[in-house]
C-alpha cells in the first residue's frame, strides 16, 4: 500500500499484473474529488471508457448522469473508480484472477481518499468488496456498515439500459445516498 497518490498513480502506469493489459488502450484509473466523502465502485471500463480514460463517459454513464441531474448530485465531488482499472473483452465480467490482480489499486484508492460512504455499483462490485455471499437483487437498496465506512449496494448503470424498472430502484438508492450524506453532514449535491 502507497501513502500518497504520487506513488500509487505511479505503481499502476505499466501494471501487467493480468492478461486485460493486452487488450487495453488506456488505464481507467478512477475521475473525481480525492478527498470526497461518497465514492462510487463499478465493475470496469467499457469500450467509451477504455478509448478516454475515464470511467462511466459511455452509454451507462450518461444514464447515470441524468440521475445525478435529476437529484443534485454534483458528480465533481464524488471519486468514481472500479473493480478492475483495464476493460474486459466484449465488456465480460471481469474473471476472478483479473479482480484479485486488480482489487489492491481499489483497497488503495478506499484508504486514500477515506470516503464516508461507498455505492457500490452491480454485482461485480458488491461482490469483490462485501463479499461473494452477497447477491445484487436481495442487497440493493439496503444500507451495510463495515470498518466504519456506509456501503450502498445498488443496480449497475448499464442495467438500467436494459430493464425500466430498475432506473426507479436506482433513484431510489441513490435518494437513500443523498438522505444519509445530509445527515452526516458529508458532501456530494451542487451548491
Ligand atoms: N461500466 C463500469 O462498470 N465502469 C465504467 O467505468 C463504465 C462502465
Amino acid at each position: 500500500m502507497y501513502n500518497n497518490w504520487e506513488e500509487l498513480e505511479k505503481s499502476i502506469i505499466n501494471c501487467r499484473k493480468c492478461k486485460l493489459c493486452q487488450g487495453r488502450n488506456h488505464i481507467v484509473f478512477a475521475e473525481g474529488n480525492k478527498e470526497a466523502d461518497v465514492m462510487l465502485i463499478g465493475e470496469g471500463p467499457g469500450a467509451d471508457e477504455d478509448r478516454e480514460g475515464i470511467p462511466f463517459v459511455g452509454k451507462a454513464g450518461q444514464l447515470m448522469n441524468k440521475a445525478f441531474d435529476g437529484l443534485k448530485i454534483d458528480r465533481s465531488k464524488l471519486y468514481i473508480a472500479n473493480v478492475v482499472k483495464c476493460r474486459p473483452p466484449q465488456n465480460r465480467v471481469p474473471e476472478e484472477d483479473e479482480a484479485t490482480a486488480c482489487l489492491d489499486y481499489l483497497r488503495n484508492q478506499v484508504m486514500l481518499v477515506k470516503p464516508k460512504i461507498i455505492v457500490l455499483l452491480g454485482s461485480t462490485a458488491l461482490k469483490n468488496i462485501l463479499g461473494k455471499e452477497y447477491g445484487i437483487t436481495a442487497t440493493r437498496g439496503k444500507w451495510i456498515e463495515r470498518k466504519q465506512i456506509q456501503y450502498m449496494p445498488t443496480w449497475h448503470p448499464a442495467a438500467l439500459l436494459r430493464d425500466e424498472a430498475k432506473k426507479i430502484e436506482f433513484w431510489k438508492d441513490l435518494k437513500e445516498v443523498c438522505k444519509k450524506a445530509r445527515e452526516m453532514n458529508l458532501e456530494m449535491e451542487k451548491n
